[in-house]
């Protein structure tokens, strides 16, 4: 029985940080275990132009404890007037890794997305000229689809049109859902597109978040779906396909607007990621295939060398206790539970 494990430092390939209080509080959690993430760009305002993006980085690093080190990988908020010569300069730089697609209303922060996909050809256009990848969060917003069919639906009716209408754009899925989502990235031959799992949608199903009481810290945005497609989640991140790599997704709300009527959506899972990532892949047999997932396939998607520092996993005899919450300024902000024991720890 393997009970220490050492990996490459691994990267976080969907991160939402946040800004002010809420980022000075969150960062140390993820610069912890992580080397780099691709940072959300979805403040309010959202991180639109190249300009926006290098203050935003300066505020990262500025809030990162000393001692600690940490690389945001930036990306900017697509939006119908972005400037496709704005973006060509923000990739040459090196700032920015990443173009990030919302449609409009999708998540949280998402007013400013996209609503005519027509007006944003011609960045898609240069972005595949010059290499730059399309990170997309793949849900339709229309209020007649049903909140669970929504990413299907934007594969079929708006991922795949875009990628035949603009051949050479690379794209990441975003923390896909579906059994769907799965079987469109392993179907695809053409070597340019890639897909983020999160750790949650990797334990949870709906019933997790609806059955016997309502889990508001279970309720994230695409919505955990059903069994079915959890285990399809699983089968990809731990089959060894370079094409599937971590994105936590992780998305700090305080409690009282979690636990609120109109409750915000994001699980917040950075502080506990490799641990629950540990279990998973051990309960799949499949430990050997988490360095690909956690450490490999995203910097090789990104053209970006592995990590050269390692982090070492190890399996406990008794249960690892994290926090439940972490203190901001802002309020509480509740660490995702999975629901049962873990032994493993980051040592
Ligand atoms: C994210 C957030 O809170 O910013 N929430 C979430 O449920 N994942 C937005 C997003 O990535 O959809
Ligand atoms: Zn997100």
């Amino acid at each position: 029985m393997t009970s220490q494990l050492t990996l490459p430092r691994p990267d976080d390939w969907h991160l939402h940080l946040r800004d002010g209080a809420m980022l000075q509080a969150v960062l140390p959690e993820s610069a912890r275990d992580f080397a780099r993430a691709i940072i959300m760009p979805n403040l309010v305002p959202p991180v639109v132009t190249s300009a926006d993006a290098a203050a935003y980085h300066a505020r990262i690093l500025a809030a990162l404890p000393e001692g600690m080190t940490f690389e945001p990988l930036m990306t900017l908020y697509l939006t119908e007037d972005t400037d496709p010569d704005d973006v060509a300069a923000a990739h040459a730089s090196g700032l920015v890794k990443a173009v990030k697609l919302y449609p409009a209303g999708a998540t949280t922060n998402s007013a400013s997305g996209v609503r005519n996909f027509d007006r944003i050809r011609p960045v898609l256009e240069r972005m595949a000229d010059i290499g730059l990848p399309l990170c997309t969060h793949g849900e339709v917003t229309e209020d007649h689809i049903d909140i669970f069919d929504r990413e299907a639906v934007f594969i079929d009716r708006v991922l795949d049109p875009i990628r035949k209408s603009t051949p050479g754009l690379r794209v990441v899925m975003e923390h896909i859902t579906t059994r769907n989502a799965v079987d469109y990235v392993r179907e695809d031959s053409s070597g340019q597109l890639g897909a983020t799992i999160t750790t949650h949608h990797l334990i949870l199903n709906r019933n997790h978040i609806l059955a016997g009481g309502i889990k508001p810290h279970y309720y994230c945005l695409p919505v955990a779906k059903r069994e079915e497609h959890r285990l399809a989640l699983r089968a990809a991140a731990t089959s060894g396909d370079p094409r599937y790599f971590l994105g936590t997704d992780s998305a700090p709300h305080t409690d009282p607007n979690k636990l609120s009527s109109c409750g915000c959506a994001g699980c917040f899972t950075a502080p506990n990621t490799m641990p629950l990532l540990a279990h998973v892949f051990e309960e799949e047999q499949a430990l050997d295939a988490l360095a690909g997932f956690a450490c490999e396939n995203g910097p090789a998607f990104y053209g970006l060398p592995v990590n050269r520092e390692t982090l070492t996993l190890t399996k406990q005899d008794s249960p690892v206790r994290f926090p439940e919450q972490i203190v901001t300024e802002d309020g509480p902000v509740t660490v995702f539970d999975p629901g049962f024991d873990i032994f493993w720890k980051v040592t």
